[in-house]
């Protein structure tokens, strides 16, 4: 049996706002707008195009087909990571107590993580002229999905800690689609956001509490474990970024593969990832997940500005 490290108390409440706080995909967003190239697809700021000479250069209906490309991309990324993250809380729930209302919440988590796989596949077969299927990156989400119940079993904080980490972004994104600054982002991407962060926010507030709670108990061995682990998972998505784009030949009419590399890697885009990090690098440091030296390393670089 495992050992659930969130207040009974804190799950109920996670639970009533579950039942009371909930956005069904097909109440909150009218899928019946088409699809156009007069609207964007992407808040501007999270495209890879923002801040380089391609935005400048590509007109109106050329942008509009580029962060549709992108926003399908990345909404297919972020269902499979739930599809991954939902076979790990299942698994989970298997070696779960029944009686602690964890157990109910993990449910409803997985419920409300159905919905999103739902709504983001609604969207990539309104969108049948950008190909998702039978790219590389299908591999990696395999490996993940047979690896991820195994860690969700074996080290459950570690599957939050990910979780964390990946959620924290991905409401990120919903926020500024929810926000749509511009006025010009399409109306489902729009509606989609304000349905994801709705119950994005319970997720992060779940996992959040179950590493600060499961932390001061963990062997030594297993905060070394956690703590290179977090470090090299920070490393790499400085480095990679958070969910990574595979340049695609339908992209061959408007980016060139060396400019569409080099926006991944510009200077707008590596500031955005960092500001999406800060928050949970600088919650790690808190508790003490992350260690002074990669915490040293990170401030030196320039990379995490306000970690602690
Ligand atoms: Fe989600
Ligand atoms: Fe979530």
């Amino acid at each position: 049996m495992i050992r659930v490290h969130v207040d009974p108390a804190f799950s109920e409440k996670l639970n009533r706002a579950s039942v009371t706080r909930r956005c069904y995909p097909w109440d909150a967003i009218d899928w019946s707008v088409p699809i156009d190239d007069a609207h964007l697809y992407m808040p501007e700021e999270f495209s890879f195009l923002a801040g380089t000479v391609l935005w400048e250069r590509l007109a109106p209906p050329a942008r509009s087909f580029v962060t549709r490309w992108e926003a399908t991309q990345t909404l297919r990324n972020v269902g499979v990571g739930e599809h991954i993250l939902n076979q790990a809380l299942l698994a989970l729930v298997r070696h779960t107590n029944p009686y602690d209302p964890a157990w109910r919440y993990m449910l409803h988590e997985v419920a409300e993580e159905c919905q999103h796989m739902a709504m983001f596949n609604a969207w990539i077969r309104i969108n049948p002229d950008i190909r998702t299927k039978g790219l590389a990156d299908d591999r990696w989400g395999l490996v993940a999905s047979v690896l991820t119940p195994v860690i969700a079993t074996r080290f459950p904080v570690l599957l939050w800690l990910l979780t964390l980490l990946l959620e924290v972004a991905g409401d990120d994104l919903g926020r500024a689609q929810a926000r749509n600054e511009s006025g010009l982002l399409h109306p489902i991407i729009e509606q989609m956001g304000r349905a994801h962060l709705t119950e994005e926010a319970r997720h992060i507030a779940f996992a959040r509490h179950w590493v600060e709670q499961a932390l001061p108990r963990l062997t030594r061995l297993d905060r070394r474990l956690l703590a290179e682990v977090a470090e090299r998972l920070v490393d790499g998505i400085l480095w990679l970024g958070l969910l990574p784009l595979p340049y695609s030949r339908q992209l061959e009419r408007f980016v060139a593969h060396d400019e569409f590399h080099a926006a991944l890697r510009s200077s707008h885009r590596r500031a955005m990832l960092r500001r999406q990090l800060a928050p949970t690098v600088e919650s790690l440091a808190e508790l003490g997940v992350v260690r002074p030296a990669a915490l040293r390393r990170w401030r030196k670089a320039g990379l995490v500005a306000r970690a602690a």
